[in-house]
């Protein structure tokens, strides 16, 4: 079976990895993606892979979100009614997950490979919504592409380099092990674009492009397939390295998005790191 159509391909290809963009898809249903194989799988993985939110929230929200994990499996199924969002994270712990997105991700590799190298930490993430739920405004430093399987939502996408949607000390602290969510101003928000999908549908995010996910007015179920790459990590390691020049006092020159590479201050934090860890 052929998900993505060879137009589709084709759209990716000539996108990947800089620009966000929607394409189509065949996966507008599934067995391992109905509510009642989500509550099911919820049951099966450990809490830590569990998010379950509240849906009525701001685009922007401060500190970390409270949690209803233990109430996962009803809140699925209760999805209708819940007004929650829940995030079931790297479902490949499972087998028949594993295959599902190995499948998804096989028709996309010969696209993605020749640009940014070897596909790394292949990782599937199903979302379930309530209408009208909100998912605050974050970034991912994987490559991310979300297909609908149900329902409708719209993703409003950020430019991934731009400050004025998150400043470099915010990328900084993220990848020193901070939090994924941004600061939201209303000032911003002619800088987002908005790519509305439904089923069959699909939307293409790159690595650490800020956004934020409003739901329509239906139950909607997601499933997320992401891989990250040498230069996403290295992309991830500059800034790092630019952290510890800033706390020199020092104001550090941002890493250059794709197809720049990064590699000096990558491999400098690297370095460093080994350093440190051999140091005890
Ligand atoms: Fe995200």
């Amino acid at each position: 079976m052929t998900i993505f159509p060879v137009s589709a391909q084709s759209r990716f290809a000539e996108n990947y990895p800089e620009v966000a963009h929607t394409l189509k898809h065949g996966l507008d249903s599934h067995p391992l993606l109905d509510l009642e194989a989500l509550a099911d799988l919820s049951g099966k993985l450990p809490l830590d892979s569990i998010e379950c939110n509240r849906g009525d929230q701001p685009i922007g929200v401060d500190g970390v979100p409270e949690q209803f994990r233990e109430q996962a499996a009803e809140t699925i199924l209760n999805i209708e009614k819940a007004g929650f969002w829940v995030c079931l994270r790297n479902v490949e712990q499972q087998p028949e997950y594993a295959e599902l997105l190995e499948q998804l991700l096989a028709e996309m590799r010969p696209r993605i490979e020749p640009k940014t190298g070897r596909m790394l930490n292949l990782q599937c993430f199903l979302f379930a919504t309530s209408p009208g739920g909100v998912t605050p405004y974050h970034f991912d430093p994987e490559h991310n592409i979300l297909l609908q399987v149900r329902g409708s939502k719209v993703m409003t996408v950020f430019p991934a380099g731009d400050t004025a949607c998150a400043a470099d000390e915010i990328h900084e602290a993220y990848h020193r092990g901070g939090r994924p969510e941004l600061p939201w101003r209303e000032d911003m928000a002619q800088r987002g674009t908005p790519f509305a999908i439904g089923p069959g549908e699909a939307v293409y995010v790159p690595v650490m492009a800020p956004h934020y996910v409003t739901n329509g007015a239906e139950v909607s179920v997601s499933i997320s397939i992401t891989w990250r790459s040498e230069w996403s990590y290295a992309e991830s390691d500059a800034r790092c390295f630019n952290a510890w020049v800033r706390q020199m006092g020092l104001t550090p020159k941002a890493p250059a998005r794709w197809p720049h590479q990064n590699r000096a201050k990558a491999y400098g934090w690297r370095a460093m790191r080994k350093l440190r860890r051999a140091a005890g």
